[in-house]
This record gives structure tokens, sequence and C-alpha cells, in this order.
């Protein structure tokens, strides 16, 4: 897996300045105050910074982002990024500032001189989420950033606080790469095993294989899985962290390759459907998180590993298949896979685990993109108050979510002549109408939200905190409302 860089935080060293390698940053606040370490920066580069900081160049800059000023007089550095930051920053601005740090032309070994700013820990967690390569396939080394030095006044505190950070962007890079992975390196056995590697961090990890499945009776998990060479599988990761009171439960759904099946995708861009187990794939980093910081809180997740290939054993379309729940399901359309997969997964997770709440994440629908691009995952929830709490825990994590609508009108859309209900029904409302398909495999006793992901799992652009390809979009918000609920 993608290890990230390390950073370590050290106190203030006036008069290593001067010999200091590589690339140093300071920091200079929007009205043009600068801290010791940058003064010093300043009196040796003969009042660059302050030069640049009362330059038009300066004023226009937005916060969080900054200049290189390459090769300067008086130093040994290569580089000093100078970089806008106020003396109190938004925990936003400084993460920004802090990725602003990792893609500096050339960053390679980099030393920040951040003296006393209160938001130490998130520019270096910032700087780390930045910091992240997939070069797992390329034959020569891509990543342009080593290692990092924070100078900081009070190195033990500022370590401290940046503790969790750390093991959130494990979280965070583990669901990156499971993402990024091509198909014929993660099929749903490589996915398994990954997981159960997990195990020597403390979780509990369960593999659900075929016969048991087919035994629980989960066939329309197993219907969309069955035109493939590659096993399905139900993963079960457990974090028992926080005593006896039932589990909050996390959800994804996890199709390795989603071709469309006999309902098959066009050819372009269906080399994107590498993604289509982000669900899943943020699942698995939250419980790693969950995992290296040692969260007090019981969760449990659970995932649904397929792949959606046409062949002769395929599921066809006008198939009707009998969900675990009962209800049967008449597939019209097989690209409509992912609910068939979920309705399964959030039946048995509620009937064996009886969760106090459930999240389920799933790049579900096009449709999502159409109507939130790839600003904003899509909330559907049956509990304003579970929902409520999600939408502020992303808003603090700067991760874009916006409620969407569930309702009845929308689920009579779902009629099937010939079973209880079809898996697909058009274009009007696409996203609503499979949220309400999902619905009805949760129990109106369950606080439930669904997250559809498929605009925000994947990128095409870099983004402040990520290079262009998988985010990890989700992971931080949903251990930050974890520790909300149970932690504080
Ligand atoms: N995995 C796709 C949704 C998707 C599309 C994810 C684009 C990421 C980017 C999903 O299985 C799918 O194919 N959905 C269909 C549903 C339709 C057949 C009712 C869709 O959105 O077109
Ligand atoms: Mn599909
Ligand atoms: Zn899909």
């Amino acid at each position: 897996m993608t290890t990230p860089i390390s950073i370590n935080f050290v106190a203030p060293d006036i008069d290593a300045i001067s010999a200091l390698k590589g690339k140093v940053a300071v920091l200079v606040s929007p009205d043009g105050k600068i801290d010791t370490l940058a003064r010093r920066v300043n009196r040796l580069s003969k009042g660059a910074i302050a030069r640049f900081s009362e330059s038009d160049e300066f004023t226009k800059l937005e916060a969080g982002t900054g200049v290189m000023l390459s090769y300067p007089a008086g130093m040994e550095a290569d580089g000093v990024f100078i970089v806008k930051l106020s003396k109190r920053p938004t925990v936003t601005e400084a993460r920004k500032a802090g990725a602003a740090m990792a893609v500096a032309k050339g960053a390679g070994a980099l030393t920040v001189l951040v003296a006393g700013n209160p938001k130490a820990a998130d520019i270096s967690y910032g700087l780390a989420l930045r910091a992240y390569t997939f070069d797992a396939h390329k034959t020569a080394e891509t990543a342009e950033i080593r290692g990092a030095s924070m100078m900081v006044n009070h190195p033990e505190e500022v370590a401290a606080a940046a503790g969790p950070m750390a093991a959130l962007t494990e979280g965070v890079f583990f669901t990156r790469d499971l993402v990024n992975e091509p198909s014929n390196v993660l099929t749903t056995e490589d996915f398994a095993a990954r997981l159960a590697a997990m195990q020597e961090l403390g979780l509990d990890v369960e593999i659900i294989e075929e016969a048991e499945l087919a035994k629980l009776g989960m066939r329309t998990l197993l219907a969309v899985g069955q035109g493939s060479t590659s096993p399905s599988k139900v993963v079960v990761m457990r974090w028992n962290g926080g005593g006896d009171e039932a589990p909050f439960a996390l959800v994804g759904k996890g199709v390795v390759f989603d071709s469309g099946g006999i309902s098959i995708k066009p050819a372009a861009g269906m080399e994107d459907m590498t993604m289509d187990m982000g669900g899943a794939g943020v699942v698995s980093g939250v419980m790693r998180s969950l995992a290296l910081r040692n969260a007090k809180a019981n969760v449990v997740g659970v995932v649904g590993l397929v792949e959606n290939m046409p062949d002769g054993d395929a599921m066809r379309p006008g198939d009707v298949i009998r969900s675990m729940k009962g209800d049967t399901i008449e597939v019209n359309n097989t690209d409509a896979e992912g609910r068939l997969v979920l309705a399964d997964v959030l039946w048995y997770t509620q009937e064996r685990f009886a969760p106090t709440a459930m999240i389920n994440l799933a790049t579900l629908t096009g449709t999502i993109i159409i109507g939130l691009g790839h600003e904003n995952a899509g909330v559907f929830s049956n509990n304003d108050d579970l929902c409520d709490d999600f939408l502020k825990a992303a808003k603090a994590e700067n991760e874009g979510a916006w409620r969407m609508p569930l309702s009845p009108a929308y689920d009579k859309l779902l009629k099937s002549r010939v079973a209880d209900m079809k898996n697909s029904c058009g274009r009007p409302a696409g996203s609503s109408t499979a949220g309400q398909f999902l619905q009805r495999f949760v129990k109106p006793e369950t606080p439930w939200i669904h997250l559809d992901i498929a605009g925000v799992a994947l990128l095409s652009t870099d983004s402040d905190l990520a290079p262009t390809g998988a985010t990890g979009w989700g992971v931080r918000a949903l251990d930050r409302l974890i520790s909300d609920k149970f932690e504080d």
C-alpha cells in the first residue's frame, strides 16, 4: 500500500535555517505579518519576503496558496516557498496550505517553518494527504516529495494532535489505492485478502464465501457475480472499541468491475468502472483508520465484493430473483447491479447486527453526476437527525455532500408486472429511485443514510487534497461522525 510520507516536528532553530537543504516553506499572513522564523529567512534573503508581501501579486494570491522563490541568495536551500496563510487560519485553509507545499515545484526534501501557527497539525495533514502518488504500476518512481520536517513552537503537542490525523491519512490512502487499482489486480479475491490482512491491526475480519452466501439466501448479490470467474464474497470487518452496545454499521458496494453485464455499457469510459468498488473502498479505509487510532466505538463494516460481467452464466434482463429479505426483483437492466448487491448486504447487516444506525456508500448512479457534478455526493436518508449530523461532519471536513429526496412518490416507479419490484426505472429521478429501491431493504426503525458517491470517488482533475484519480471522499467525514457520536 502507498505509505504516507513521514513528517517530523522539531523545535525552532533559527541558526539552522541558512544551512537547510532542499525546499523551505514559510508563512506570511494576509496583512504581511511574519513570524520570527520567516523574519530570519527575510533577513538571509535580503528582504525578499517583505518585498513579496508588499507586492500586487501577494494581494491577489488566494489564502492557502503560495509562490516559489528559487535559489535565494544567502541560503543553501534550492527554494523558499512563500505561503499566504493567516495567523488563525480555518482548518480548510491550513490543510490547503499544507497541500500547496506538497506540490510546490520539486518539493523533494521539505522543511516547513511554522513557528506558532495554531493549525500546525492541519498544515501537516494537508501536506500528507496531497503528497499521494499511485505508482504501483509505474516502472519509474514518480513521487515528488519524500519527507518533511516542521519547525514548530511546541513539537510534542503538535505531534500529539497530528497522531490521529496520520491514522486518517493511512485510511484515506488505503481507500485511494483500492479505487485506483485496475480490476485485473483488484479482483474480489485480492480485495478480500487486503481486508483480511487488516487483522494485524486488531480488526476482526470474516470472509463469507459463495457457498455460505447461498445458504444465507443472498441470491441478488450472487446473481450479480454469477457471470464472473471471480467468486463473490461478503467481508465483515468489526472494530470493537466501545463496550457492548450494538454497533454502528457501514455498508459498501464493492463491484470490482462493472461492465454492465448483459445490458453491457458502451465502450467509451468503461475503463472507469474499475472504481465501482468505491463504496466498499471507503468503508475499508474508515475501518483501517478506526483501528489505527484505536477508536472508542463499536463499528461494523460490511462490503459486498462482486464483478458484473456478461457470460453464458450471467443473469439476464428479465430474470426474477428473490432477495434475502424475501422480496422478488425483476432484473430489467443488469447494469443496475449495485442495488442488487446492497439489497442483500443491507438486509444481512440488520438481521445479524441490529445496528444503532447504518450508512451505505455506493457508486450507484450516473444520474447523481448529472445532478450534483463532482462537487457533492448525494445524501439520502430516512432520519433527519442522523442526516444532519452527517452533513455537519462532511462540512467540517470540506467533503461535499448534498441531501436529495426520497419519497413514496418515487417508490411507485419501481412497480414490476411480474415481481414485487424492478431494479431499473429509467432516467427521471434515477438517483432517487435507486435510493427508494435501497430503502425497501432498510427496516423503518433503522436510522439510515445512503451516500451515492459516483461523482466524488474518482476525479479527472487534481483537487485541493488529492491528485487526479481516487479521492478517498468520505473517509474523513465518516470518521468525524463516528468520533462526534461516540467518543466525545
Ligand atoms: N456503477 C454504475 C454507476 C456509475 C456511473 C458510477 C458512472 C460511476 C460513474 C451503476 O452500476 C450503473 O450502471 N447505474 C446505471 C443505472 C441504470 C441502469 C438504472 C446508471 O447510472 O446508468
Ligand atoms: Mn452498473
Ligand atoms: Zn455499478
